[in-house]
């Protein structure tokens, strides 16, 4: 409110650089008394509030450094409005904590880095989600799950659900569809992400030692146990254990795990003090657990313990949309961030889109790795696939698999198609209107709320 009548732009900091602040807010909204109040909540909660002038531009708010998180309408009429879609379509993964239009959440944004406030303004929610955004600024580089097809949205849209909540979480899908990726943002955005993600694979580690890998053991306990050891269960305390390829438990160790998720306390092998435990349990399978519980294999007590929250892992043919953005961000993890110079030829996507993927990402990633030092500069093409791909007929023999393939494959191309078409009529209505987010989308008839996301997922600059 303060530096509202400044014309030159100068951001104000309205309170020096705390000491051990918890980051730059930046606050654009056009209601001065409601910005006012978010300000003094932002300093009571020691994060260091930043009220721009009201004819502050984008560009200027992307160079200042050290925004962790931006508020404001992201649907309001008003210069500050407009500033903050453009500050958005330019740093699409600035997390932004959104003031209800008009007071009111109807067609509120969001889309992984947006987050709704509710009004009035309440200390938990706010801390809630100002805690979240930055956590999410902190993983999103690290693990991201990459992809806007309709099912990894859906993925995400349940992560963000489930991430408060102590609940257990299944995670099923073919091996390297991500499950563990999932596993991991769920730890990341939740609460306990200050403690420990301690993974464990279930099936590489012989049944005789799992035990002692979960709960540890003391000197003594067996032959062999040399000195104590501390189990997993102890080592993820406050935070979260990824029991991983849980179907293939032995069913004397699920006995052993339901009586822990029950009780919440364990024992070391060789001692019999009880130990309490406060760890959240994420579980993952590639196997069809109603089915090992229907053959004797997996108990159902147990299944239904795990099975609180289901995450289902989309295969990568079910979702060849995401083929493009997967590339491009396995080529950045590979070859880092010059990546922009190796580019796949069309044809040789359409190849890549038709082949049926029996390891996923995890396979496609193997194959970038590879394309990245046999092609470090210029475009894939067809012939510098290894032949399997182009002979989906190797990889794929089942003819209901070879025509469910095909279906995928002509639904690929008019979705691809309409994309192109669709960016194309993008970039010619900024052309027309200056660049001016607004006014683009005037031209488009559309939202500008809907026309920023179009930006962030094409990535249009
Ligand atoms: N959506 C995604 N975007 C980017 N990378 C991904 C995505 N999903 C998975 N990956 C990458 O693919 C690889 C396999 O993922 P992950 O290990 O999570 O799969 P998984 O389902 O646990 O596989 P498995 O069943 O074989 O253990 C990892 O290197 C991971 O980083
Ligand atoms: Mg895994």
């Amino acid at each position: 409110m303060l530096f509202r009548s400044r014309t030159h732009f100068d951001i104000r900091h309205t309170t020096a650089a705390m000491m051990a602040s918890q980051g730059k807010v930046l606050i654009l909204d056009s209601d001065a008394a409601r910005a006012s109040d978010l300000c003094s909540r932002l300093r009571f909660l020691n994060y260091e509030p930043v009220i721009p002038p009201a004819d502050v531009s984008s560009d200027a708010l992307a160079r200042e450094r050290g925004i962790a998180v931006v508020i404001g309408d992201m649907q309001s009429d008003d210069s500050l409005g407009r500033t903050l879609n453009e500050l958005k379509a330019q740093q699409p993964s600035l997390p932004c904590l959104c003031l209800p239009f008009r007071g009111e959440r109807r067609g509120q944004p969001d889309g992984g880095t947006n987050w709704t406030l509710d009004l009035p303004l309440k200390k938990s929610q706010l801390t809630r989600l100002l805690r979240r955004a930055a956590r999410y600024q902190g993983s999103e580089r690290r693990h991201r799950l990459t992809g806007n097809s309709t099912s990894i949205r859906r993925v995400r849209e349940l992560i963000e659900q489930v991430a408060d909540f102590d609940t257990n979480v299944l995670v099923t899908g073919q091996s390297g569809t991500g499950k563990e990726l999932v596993a991991r943002t769920i730890h990341d955005l939740s609460d306990r992400s200050g403690q420990p993600f301690v993974p464990i694979n279930c099936g590489a580690i012989p049944a005789d030692l799992l035990e002692s890998e979960l709960f540890g053991h003391t000197r003594g306990a067996f032959t062999g146990a040399i000195s104590d050891r501390t189990g997993r269960f102890e080592l993820a305390e406050g935070g979260t254990l990824f029991l991983d390829e849980i179907g293939d438990m032995s069913l004397d160790m699920q006995v052993k795990l339901l009586r822990v998720l029950q009780e919440r306390s364990f024992e070391r092998i060789g001692s019999n003090k009880t130990q309490q435990c406060d760890v959240r349990i994420i579980a993952a399978t590639h196997r069809d657990l109603p089915a090992a519980v229907a053959a004797g294999e997996f108990r159902e007590d147990l299944y239904y313990r795990l099975n609180v929250f289901p995450i289902e892992m989309p295969p990568l043919y079910k979702r060849v949309s995401d083929l493009p953005q997967l590339l491009q961000e396995l080529l950045i993890q590979h070859v880092g961030d010059n990546a922009g110079s190796l580019r796949v030829s069309p044809q040789a996507l359409r190849i890549l889109a038709n082949y049926s993927w029996p390891g996923n990402i995890r396979e496609l990633s193997n194959l970038v790795e590879r394309l990245a030092i046999i092609k470090p500069q210029g475009i894939i093409e067809v012939d510098d696939l290894p032949a399997k791909y182009c002979d989906a007929s190797i990889a794929d023999p089942g003819e209901t698999n070879q025509v469910s393939e095909a279906m995928q494959l002509s639904h690929a191309n008019l979705k691809d198609h309409l994309a192109a078409l669709e960016q194309d009529l993008i970039r010619q209505a900024f052309e027309a209107a200056d660049g001016v987010v607004a006014q683009a989308a005037k031209l488009l008839n559309m939202r500008r709320t809907t026309l920023v996301e179009k930006i962030r997922k094409y990535h249009i600059h």
